[in-house]
């Protein structure tokens, strides 16, 4: 197959278009570069510097590369942020989304996978999730992208497109040559690595009076390459539409079991911080996962946390200033 990915230089993309190109796809990569690294695009992909919000340079690359089919990465993806400066988040994911969703209608490519997020939830009612629950983000980041994925439907009815949403929880792992290099770096675990690395001061620890067993807020963690895997199980189903489809385990780690394992995995001391809990995360996050499980034929096998951190850790050790100054 040949499969165009948006955001293929970003952490999820780039590691997505490695498994690709070594099941023998091939892989067009339509990434500016605004939050990715040229570095993480595997030489043996095409790199199009284009951005999303340029709806001619989409069509056009859609139209030279017509690809069987497109994974849909590229966004803006941090929550604070996206409470700051919401055009941003409705321009680059809802704008951006349209022009991609138009450039294929255009080359006619119908088959996509979209990257949502389980923020689409908001604070849920029940635990674990499932797909039926109401969909009510809380910020700009899980609205935008709530309102692709209606996109998505109406795509489906009026044109014949078949997709999959791809909720995600949370995402962590590395592959052996690629890895996570956001900048800045909010996410669990990178940022309990780079404090034990002294990158940075402390680990903040936002909550310490959830209604949780610990008291520290419990979210519900994915290998980076099983979810990659899950993308493939879609794009080799999507003679259909799949829809709305959670990715997580159901196991879920609270914040205290993330610092406890990474202590374990570097054999040294997490300095935390401990602060407040923060609006609008809810006490716990959890994926009810049969969607993906019936329709994709998807079980996570490196999910546990030594796997996730333990990759995570060594891609740090093996590559310490990141993408830096590496270049394709
Ligand atoms: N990482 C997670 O835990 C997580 C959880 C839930 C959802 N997601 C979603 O998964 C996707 C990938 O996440 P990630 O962690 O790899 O993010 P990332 O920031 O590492 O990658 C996003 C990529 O998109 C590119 N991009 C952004 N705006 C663009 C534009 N206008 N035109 C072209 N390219 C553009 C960036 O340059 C970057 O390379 C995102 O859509 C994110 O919302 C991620």
């Amino acid at each position: 197959m040949r499969v165009l990915v948006t955001g293929g230089a970003g952490y999820i993309g780039s590691i997505a278009v490695e498994r690709l190109l070594d099941r023998g796809h091939q892989a067009v990569v339509i990434d500016d570069l605004w939050r990715g690294h040229a570095a993480a695009v595997d030489p043996r992909a095409v790199l199009e510097a284009v951005d999303l919000r340029d709806r001619s340079a989409v069509s056009v690359a859609l139209k030279r590369h017509r690809p069987d089919a497109v994974l849909h990465f590229a966004g803006a993806t941090l929550v604070p942020e996206s409470v700051r400066e919401p055009g941003l988040y409705f321009d680059v994911n809802v704008g951006g989304s349209l022009n991609l969703l138009e450039a294929m209608r255009a080359a006619e490519v119908e088959r996509i996978v979209f990257s949502s997020t389980a923020a689409v939830y908001g604070a849920p009612e029940t635990l674990p999730i499932r797909e039926d629950a109401p969909t009510r983000p809380v910020n700009p980041y899980g609205q935008s992208k709530l309102a692709v994925e209606q996109m998505l439907a109406a795509y489906e009815t009026a044109y014949g497109f078949r997709y999959a949403a791809f909720r995600y929880f949370n995402v962590a792992g590395a592959s052996e040559r690629l890895g996570e290099d956001h900048d800045p770096e909010t996410h669990l675990i990178p940022s309990a690595l780079l404090a034990v690395r002294g990158d940075r001061p402390a680990l903040d620890l936002y909550g310490t009076d959830y209604p949780t067993p610990d008291g520290t807020a419990i979210r519900d963690y994915v290998h980076v390459l099983d979810l990659a895997d899950a993308h493939i199980a879609a794009l080799e189903r999507l003679d259909r539409s799949l829809g709305p489809i959670n990715l997580g385990t159901t196991a879920g780690f609270s914040v205290r079991q993330v610092v406890d394992a990474v202590e374990e995995a570097t054999g040294r001391p997490v300095p935390v911080r401990l602060r407040p809990r923060r609006a609008g995360d809810p006490p716990a996050l959890l994926a009810d996962s049969a969607r993906a499980r019936e329709l994709l034929d998807w079980e996570p096998s490196r999910s546990s946390l030594p796997e996730m951190i333990g990759s995570a850790w060594r891609w740090m050790e093996r590559f310490p200033r990141g993408y830096g100054a590496a270049t394709r």
